[in-house]
């Protein structure tokens, strides 16, 4: 599957099997999370791998969205150690490193069989409090990984339309 396919066939998986994620498979996942750029090379990214039953209940009763999930990737950032921007006060490239890194890790997954969700619906400080994340580091997203159940589906509403490109797209 060439690149563009690979990004078309995947969708968010909102309903997972119990079976256990591979470690070599992870590993893979996570490699491919390495090869992303960041703003400088600075590599402010740091990603923590929540299986065990305490974590994943910890995980469970702050959001919603783990979906049955026996594997979360929680994804963060140094804030003193992303990229500032000296033109523009104000602009840092941590959310922006992080996000690269997690599309690498999805479809990186999605190449392998596994499945994801990207997930930013919860309190970004409740859960960096809850895993004792250092102070100066934030919380980007979620993603719950792993096999999906046999009854998942795409939603239909949210998979399906993307905008016709004029939409998104000036040629300038
Ligand atoms: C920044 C971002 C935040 C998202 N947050 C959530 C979330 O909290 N819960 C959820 O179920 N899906 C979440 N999603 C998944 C999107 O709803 C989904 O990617 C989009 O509707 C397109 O559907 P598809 O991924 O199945 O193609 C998020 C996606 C992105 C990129």
């Amino acid at each position: 599957m060439d690149l563009l396919e690979l990004a078309k066939a995947r969708w968010s998986v909102r309903k997972f099997s119990p079976r256990p994620l591979e470690q070599e498979k992870l590993e893979r996942i996570l490699e491919a999370g390495r090869a992303a750029p960041t703003a400088a090379n600075f590599q402010p990214q740091h990603i923590y791998v929540l299986q065990s039953e305490e974590a994943l209940a910890r995980i469970n009763s702050l959001c919603r969205c783990i979906y049955g999930a026996k594997t979360v990737l929680l994804l963060s950032y140094d804030t003193e150690r992303d990229w500032k921007n000296p033109q523009q006060a104000g602009i840092h490239s941590g959310e922006q490193d992080v996000s690269i890194v997690a599309t690498h890790i999805m479809l990186s997954a999605w190449e392998q069989g596994v499945a994801s969700c990207w997930v930013n619906a919860f309190a970004n400080d409740q859960v960096a409090a809850a895993f004792g994340l250092p102070e100066r580091e934030r919380v980007v997203l979620l993603l719950p990984l792993g096999y999906a159940a046999e009854d998942a589906k795409p939603m239909e509403k949210w998979h399906f339309s993307r905008k016709p490109l004029a939409d998104t797209v000036t040629f300038l």
